[in-house]
C-alpha cells in the first residue's frame, strides 16, 4: 500500500522530527521503500536517513527519491508556524488534498500536553479543516507524564481534534550497552540527552528493557488500522 504521512503541528519542540524519524525507522523495518520530504530547516530527518544508509549499506536502496519507487512518503514539517523555510503549510495541505484523490494520505499530529500546544492544535485543525478536510488525522500523544493536568489536556486535545488517537509516548528511553571489566552492564538515557544519529538509529535493535520499544510497537500497530480506514 502506498501511503503519505504528513507529520504536522505548527509549533516547535512537540516531537514532529522525533516521530518522523520513528515512522521512517518503522517503515524501513517493514522493508518498505521510503521517500522523505524534510521541510524542517534543521534537516534532521534527512541527516538521520543519511546516517541510517551509512550504517545499513545493504538496505540503503530502501531510501528512494521518486514517486514511482516509493511505498511511502514521510513529510516532516516546519519547526514553527512562522518559519519561512520551504513550502508553506497551507500549500502543502492544498497539495496533499489534491493527492488524496488517488493516494492514501494521513496527517499525524504530535501532541505534547501543554497550554501552548492546545493553541497549536487548534491552529492545526483549523488549517486542516480549511485545506484538507477529508484527510484522516491521527494524534500521537508525546511525552505524557501521567499527571492529572496531562489527563485534562489530553481530553481537551481529543475533543478539539476529533482525531484517532494512535498512541502514547512518554519520555523515550533507549538502553545503551556499557561494558565494565569485560562484563556487559546496562545503563539508560533519555533521547533528549542522546544523539539521534547514534542511538535512534539502533533503537529498534537494542535489547531494550525500557518502555520506548513497547510504546512505539503499540503506535505502529494502530498505524496499520489508521492506514487502512477509508479516507
Ligand atoms: N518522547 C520523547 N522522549 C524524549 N525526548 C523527546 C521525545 N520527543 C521529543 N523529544 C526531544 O524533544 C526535542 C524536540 O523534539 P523534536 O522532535 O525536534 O520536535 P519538533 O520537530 O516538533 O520541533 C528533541 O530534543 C527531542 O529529542
Ligand atoms: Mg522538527
Amino acid at each position: 500500500m502506498k501511503t503519505i504521512f504528513f507529520v504536522f503541528m505548527p509549533k516547535g519542540g512537540v516531537g514532529k522530527t522525533t516521530i518522523s524519524i520513528l515512522l521512517t525507522a518503522e517503515m524501513l523495518r517493514r522493508n518498505k521503500a521510503v521517500q522523505i520530504l524534510d521541510i524542517d530547516r534543521q534537516q534532521e530527518l534527512k541527516m538521520w536517513v543519511d546516517e541510517w544508509c551509512t550504517l545499513n549499506p545493504d538496505k540503503a536502496n530502501l531510501i528512494v527519491d521518486s514517486k514511482n519507487e516509493r511505498d511511502c512518503l514521510i513529510i516532516d514539517s516546519k519547526p514553527g508556524a512562522d518559519d519561512q523555510f520551504g513550502a508553506s503549510n497551507d500549500d502543502i495541505l492544498k497539495t496533499l488534498a489534491a493527492w488524496s484523490q488517488e493516494q492514501t494520505v494521513r496527517v499525524i499530529l504530535p501532541f505534547l500536553p501543554g497550554k501552548q500546544e492546545i493553541k497549536a492544535l487548534r491552529v492545526a485543525i483549523e488549517l486542516l479543516d480549511q485545506y484538507a478536510p477529508t484527510i484522516p488525522r491521527g494524534i500521537i500523544i508525546n511525552r505524557r507524564k501521567n499527571s492529572r493536568i496531562d489527563t485534562e489536556l489530553i481530553a481537551e486535545a481529543k475533543q478539539i481534534s476529533n482525531a484517532t488517537v494512535l498512541g502514547y509516548l512518554t519520555d523515550l528511553i533507549a538502553y545503551r550497552e556499557i561494558k565494565c571489566e569485560g562484563k556487559a552492564v546496562w545503563q539508560y538515557e533519555t533521547t533528549a540527552a542522546i544523539s539521534r544519529f547514534d542511538d535512534f538509529v539502533r533503537v529498534f535493535n537494542f535489547r531494550s528493557k525500557g518502555d520506548a520499544t513497547r510504546e512505539w510497537a503499540k503506535v505502529a500497530k494502530s498505524l496499520d488500522q489508521f492506514m487502512s480506514v477509508p479516507g
